[in-house]
């Protein structure tokens, strides 16, 4: 990945190998660090560990060296199986979620990076403050014009219609997608992104949400929405094996299918009845 490439060129020297007693199998790992108490610029630090005494998994090598190793080394994981999404990292210039990806043995470093083209908290931790907004700014939550009939529990929803959310529904926010987009990498700002995209589409495709029209005039933005191109960088890398480009070329279809005049004025009076709601624009 470009970006990747480019933090490692600005990265400078790289930090030596710590040593230790002779291991059975040997491997490097070259770790981005950063500590914002230092005001220091960040580089690359080797780490080098047993493969023979450490679990298959890269989360597993980065658990092994901040328990043996260096107690100072930031990185988020909560399930350790793919679900929570909060390992989330650039490894070997992909992104991907660092309880899923198995140790590849190799002479050469494994390089391990935080997201690409965000703001650094400390080490592997990237601030996703934007994203998060940005996520709710959609509004990802059932919403509905009529009020529930005395007694009735559940908006059923035939299997069909249900079926129409495979795909989107499984979505665990982990921002690789949106952290490997090119469009998101240069605007962040405004463009809402891949993940936020389908997260949005998937609320417009859900039978039972009755502000689909609300959903997708709000979408319908030159800069929310429109600075996709296809890149197709957000499918290739989900570690979930979604698809939101596919998404995006559903919403943008049925945005032109649907688009009426009044769509403006319909989000502005969105607005006026909801004033606290994020703009999803970093600057608005
Ligand atoms: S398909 Fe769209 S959202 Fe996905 S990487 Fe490309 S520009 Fe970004
Ligand atoms: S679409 Fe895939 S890569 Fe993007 S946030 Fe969801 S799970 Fe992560
Ligand atoms: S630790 Fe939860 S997805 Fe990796």
């Amino acid at each position: 990945m470009a970006m990747a490439a480019m933090v490692r060129r600005s990265l400078g020297h790289r930090f030596p190998v710590r040593s230790f007693a002779a291991v059975a199998q040997p491997q490097t790992f070259a770790i981005y660090r950063y500590d914002p108490d230092k005001q220091a610029k960040p580089f690359l630090q080797d780490y080098t560990i047993d493969l023979k005494a450490c679990g298959p998994m890269i989360l597993d090598a980065l658990v092994k060296i901040k328990d043996e190793v260096d107690a100072t080394l930031t990185f988020r994981r909560s399930c350790r199986e793919g679900i929570c999404g909060s390992c989330a990292m650039n490894i070997n210039g992909k992104n991907g979620l660092a309880c899923l990806l198995y140790i590849e043995p190799s002479k050469q470093a494994i390089e391990i990076q935080p997201l690409p083209h965000t703001y650094v908290v400390k080490d592997l931790v990237p601030d996703l403050t934007n994203f998060y907004n940005q996520y709710k700014s959609i509004e990802p939550w059932l919403k509905r014009k009529d009020t529930k009939a005395k007694g009735e529990k559940e908006y059923f929803q035939s299997r069909e219609d249900r079926a129409k959310l495979d795909g989107m529904y499984e979505c665990i926010l982990c921002a690789c997608c949106m952290t490997s987009c090119p469009s998101y990498w240069w605007n962040p700002e405004y463009y809402l992104g891949p993940a936020v995209l389908m997260q949005a589409y998937r609320w417009i495709a859900d039978s039972r949400d009755q502000f689909t029209e609300e959903r997708l005039a709000w979408v319908n933005d030159t800069m929310k929405l429109y600075r996709c191109h296809g890149i197709m960088n957000c499918t290739n890398c989900c570690p979930k094996g979604l698809d939101p480009a596919k998404a995006i070329v559903h919403l943008k279809e049925q945005v032109a299918e649907t688009y009426k005049d009044g769509w403006k004025s319909m989000m502005t009076g969105e607005i006026v009845k909801n004033k606290g709601r994020e703009s999803g624009m970093m600057y608005m």
